[in-house]
């Protein structure tokens, strides 16, 4: 049964309820072209603008930003078809401010033909200044969660990574511990026994014998790294002068004729554990001579500041592809025929036991040094 009906059957005055149904309600009426011909006291009241003001305007003056331009088609097709159209939309105030209000819009017609459109309204601001206060925090909440997750799976990267370097680490300390006593005999005899060999061997068979004592010491060096890769050994710091420890680690560096390695002139005093930070100059060192292949320059600067010793290592080689730049500080990468790829690991670890820093960049290349003056 139809309201106004049910009104009459129960003896209520009709226009007397419609009357109190607008009064709390915001109500505007206008053409069938959308021009405004009637607007109640709470229209005038929301909009911000007085009654004369808003007669014979178009609705447009209402206008927010808010709505595309197919929201508009598709509310005006609704209405002009002869249909309500129901929805919430954002209007301007006459100041410039915005309201929200869940609307009805209904043509009335005479015939066939559109008179006016009555638009009856209720404001929803407080209630969609909550949603759109919930949908922020539902927002703020799905951006944390993001990072969450981002921050856990890179701790559980680095937690597989620190396990996978325990595991190789004990392996390859095993097998590097069992070589070390046949290595150190074939070493010693093949020391006691050079002055006796020599007088038996030719010129060739010479060389072939320095090459191979030549490769005992370099199979004993890689094994010390792999021990110093496995030992974390706590650092030793004493009062070292850094010049010293460049021309200690020259002594393991092989150099050819053709190679130019620049030492600075100037020294640095600081706190270190001189034997440890001679074996990161070492390896950088060898690294750049290697990198240079038999013609360059290796410049090594060092200066400081007032809380650091900052070293620069540069070689004139080719450089390390820049995809390869976080690679090369991983264990075992290794470009290399006989590297154990465990030289810049130790390295790094060595320096950020001192609370330092190593890092690399190209053209030239440079590797970059940074450990507290204390
Ligand atoms: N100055 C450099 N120029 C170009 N590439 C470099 C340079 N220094 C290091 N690299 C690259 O980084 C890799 C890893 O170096 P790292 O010192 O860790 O091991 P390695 O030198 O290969 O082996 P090891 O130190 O046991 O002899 C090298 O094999 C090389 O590819
Ligand atoms: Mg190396």
């Amino acid at each position: 049964m139809k309201t106004a009906t049910a009104l009459k059957k129960l003896n209520l005055d009709i226009s007397e309820f419609e009357e109190r149904l607008f009064d709390h309600s915001v109500v505007g009426i206008t053409d069938n072209e959308g021009t405004i011909v009637y607007v109640n006291k709470n229209f005038c009241k929301i909009s911000k603008y007085p009654s004369d003001e808003l007669i014979g305007e178009n609705f447009r003056i209402l206008k927010s930003d808010e709505h595309s331009h197919e929201f508009w088609e598709k509310l005006w097709d609704t209405i002009s078809s002869g249909n309500v159209w129901e929805g919430e939309i954002k209007n301007k105030t006459k100041d410039n401010s915005t309201y929200w209000v869940k609307t009805v819009i209904i043509p009335i017609t005479e015939g066939n033909l559109i008179k006016n459109f009555v638009s009856i309204q209720n404001n929803i601001s407080k209630e969609k200044e909550i949603q759109n206060r919930l949908l922020k925090m539902e927002d703020d909440l799905l951006k944390q969660n993001v990072t969450l997750l981002s921050q856990v799976e890179k701790k559980s990267e680095e937690l597989v990574k620190s396990e996978r370097l325990a595991t190789i680490g004990t392996m390859a300390s095993r097998v590097a511990h069992d070589l070390k006593n046949p290595l150190t005999i074939i070493h010693t005899y093949a020391d006691m026994l050079t002055p006796e060999i020599l007088t038996k061997l030719d010129i060739q068979d010479r060389e072939k014998w320095f090459r191979l004592q030549t490769s005992v010491l370099d199979m004993n060096r890689i094994i010390e790294d792999v021990l110093d890769f496995a030992r974390t050994t706590e650092i030793k710091k004493k009062k070292t002068s850094f010049l010293s420890v460049l021309r200690l680690a020259m002594n393991h560096v092989k150099t050819s004729y053709g190679i130019t390695i620049n030492l600075p002139d100037s020294d640095v005093s600081l706190k270190c554990d001189a034997r440890k930070m001679e074996g990161v100059m070492s390896n950088l060192l060898n690294n750049a001579v290697h990198a240079v292949d038999g013609q360059g320059e290796v410049d090594v600067e060092i200066s400081s500041d007032s809380k650091n010793l900052i070293v620069k290592v540069k070689d004139s080689g080719p450089g390390i592809p820049e995809n390869d730049l976080e690679k090369i500080f991983e264990p075992m990468y290794t470009t290399k025929t006989t590297g154990t790829g465990l030289g810049l690991v130790i390295s790094k670890s060595i320096v950020e036991q001192h609370g330092g820093t190593i890092s690399v960049s190209n053209k030239p290349t440079t590797f970059t040094v940074i450990v507290p003056l204390s």
